[in-house]
């Protein structure tokens, strides 16, 4: 017979109290709810804008060719998605998430989303593994800067674009990585060592598609030996597989395949602070 709901959320309330190191790992999904799209769901962005998906691939490309023209391009473009998604509020998933962090329950959170939303939802250890909206960063020497400190449109009409880094004078490009481009190396360094380490992973709103963030569940469920210098400098050899659930509107191929333990399908705005009231309820 299939585990009831509440089976469900008590089940993963038990893993998250017996757990060691539990991490939480986002995507679009759990962002949904605060009323910024997703990119492949029914209402996806990619999905009703297949073209917009294709610009994205050269977007990486056309800033390195011409940073300046990049930027004015940007600026002149039609959505500002600054003020766009500046409006959003964490919603309920974000905050349990943070609740959780509070008590010492959740170690990180590794989210792909840009929004800044887990931030102000109050999570302090957050991994912006895709980068963050409200930060520029310098490919050259990785160093990142508040968009709050160029006046960017004032740099355009006097003729001052790009922004240049404050300490090696190269272009400062938005902290967010485009298709094509590296993820940042700290960003992708933590996140292989909290993979490594990690006896619990959450895997919430996402639909476990693109890599190398896909490949941090894998890594986790200990079927995929990641290189040997993590393992020296984490000092840590995962004896067995974390556990790991997800929390998502429909199943990904991590469910498919097996590299979940199990799926709490519904939305993560609702399933989250269930299971964070049920974890308090356990303690
Ligand atoms: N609750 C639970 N699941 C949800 C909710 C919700 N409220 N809303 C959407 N979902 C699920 C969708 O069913 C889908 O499986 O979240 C997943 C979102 O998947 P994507 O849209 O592919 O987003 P994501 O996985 O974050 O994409 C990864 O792709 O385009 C790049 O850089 C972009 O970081 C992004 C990356």
């Amino acid at each position: 017979m299939n585990p009831t709901m509440s089976d469900l959320i008590k089940r993963a309330a038990d893993d998250i109290l017996e757990a060691r190191h539990a991490i939480a790992l986002t995507g679009a999904g759990i962002s949904t709810e605060s009323g910024i799209p997703d990119f492949r769901g029914p209402d996806g962005i990619w999905t009703k804008n297949p073209e917009l998906e294709q610009k994205a691939y050269e977007a990486y490309g056309d800033f390195r060719v011409n940073p300046k023209k990049w930027w004015i391009d940007q600026l002149e473009g039609p959505v500002n998605i600054l003020e766009e998604w500046g409006k959003a509020q964490p919603n309920a998933g974000h905050h349990a998430l943070a609740d959780l962090e509070k008590s010492n329950q959740l170690k990180r959170v590794l989210t792909q989303n840009i929004d800044n939303l887990h931030q102000q939802a109050g999570s302090q250890n957050v991994i912006d593994y895709h980068g963050n909206i409200f930060k520029l960063r310098c490919l050259n020497c990785n160093s990142r800067s508040s968009i709050e400190a160029f006046d960017l449109n004032q740099m355009k009409t006097t003729n001052q674009l790009p922004p240049l880094c404050k300490s090696c004078g190269d272009p400062l490009k938005p902290d967010v990585v485009y298709f094509g481009e590296p993820i940042p190396v700290d960003a992708a360094s933590e996140s292989e060592e909290e993979a490594l380490k990690c006896d619990l992973m959450m895997v919430c709103g996402t639909s476990a598609l693109v890599y190398p963030f896909a490949g941090l569940p894998i890594i986790a469920a200990g079927r995929q030996r990641s290189t040997l210098e993590s393992y020296l400098t984490s000092g840590h050899v995962p004896t067995k597989s974390a556990v790991i659930f997800e929390i998502n509107d429909e199943p990904t191929p991590l469910t498919n395949e097996g590299i979940s333990h199990y799926l709490i399908q519904g939305k993560t705005g609702e399933i989250i602070p269930q299971i964070v009231a049920a974890v308090k309820a356990g303690i």
